[in-house]
């Protein structure tokens, strides 16, 4: 059956270009990991992984990290944005609270880095527990968004301010799944 002239076009039809493409992504993140790997050797890491949207990021750095490195997966959810493409400036949190990490050194793994907000809170946090060292690695910075100071211990790709989706991001819980990133088209009105 074809679409009709008045059907109204789907989610697809927001997507933009590919800023960031899978093999792009693949080869950063294998080099993200050997430098984690490399800073980490020898040592038990604890790696705390930000979903919904640095799931997919965070499984695959997690898996390029070197062998060397005794490697203990967590995951805490953290939302600032609803459905918009705008933060709301407010950050909630769930899970993580029972996190056991005095004395462990700590990896916080998150998708992007916009205003700084989260990471500034899931950073504290941490800081709380007691940890022997906390590190910080992001796929993507947007600097450009920044209010609150951060440091990225380490990170893949600095973007300009345009909302993205794909390879774990969403919008409004959709395009997680796309192997590119690319721009979201803002909406015609
Ligand atoms: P911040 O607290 O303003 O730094 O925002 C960081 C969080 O907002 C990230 O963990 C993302 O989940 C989300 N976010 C920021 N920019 C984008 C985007 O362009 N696409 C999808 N999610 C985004
Ligand atoms: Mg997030």
């Amino acid at each position: 059956m074809s679409p009709s002239a008045t059907e109204p076009e789907g989610p697809k039809s927001r997507l933009g270009r590919v800023l960031v493409s899978g093999a792009a992504i693949a080869e950063r993140v294998r080099a993200m990991g050997a430098e984690i790997g490399k800073d980490h050797a020898g040592r038990t890491l604890h790696v705390v992984i930000v979903l919904e949207g640095a799931g997919v990021f965070g499984a695959d750095l997690a898996r390029a990290i070197a062998p060397g490195v005794d490697v203990k997966l967590h995951f805490v959810r953290a939302s600032s944005y609803g459905q918009g493409t705008c933060s709301s400036g407010r950050v909630r949190v769930n899970g993580g609270g029972s996190l056991a990490l005095a004395d462990s050194h700590v990896l916080l793994v998150d998708d992007i880095v916009d205003s700084g907000r989260t990471a500034r809170l899931l950073l504290d946090r941490l800081h709380r527990a007691g940890p022997r060292s906390v590190r910080f690695a992001a796929l993507l910075s947007k600097p450009s968004g920044r209010v609150v100071e951060v440091r990225v211990d380490y990170y893949g790709f600095e973007i300009p301010d345009e909302f993205v989706v794909g390879y774990g991001m969403d919008h409004a819980g959709a395009f997680r799944d796309l192997p590119d990133i690319r721009v979201l088209v803002p909406a015609p009105f």
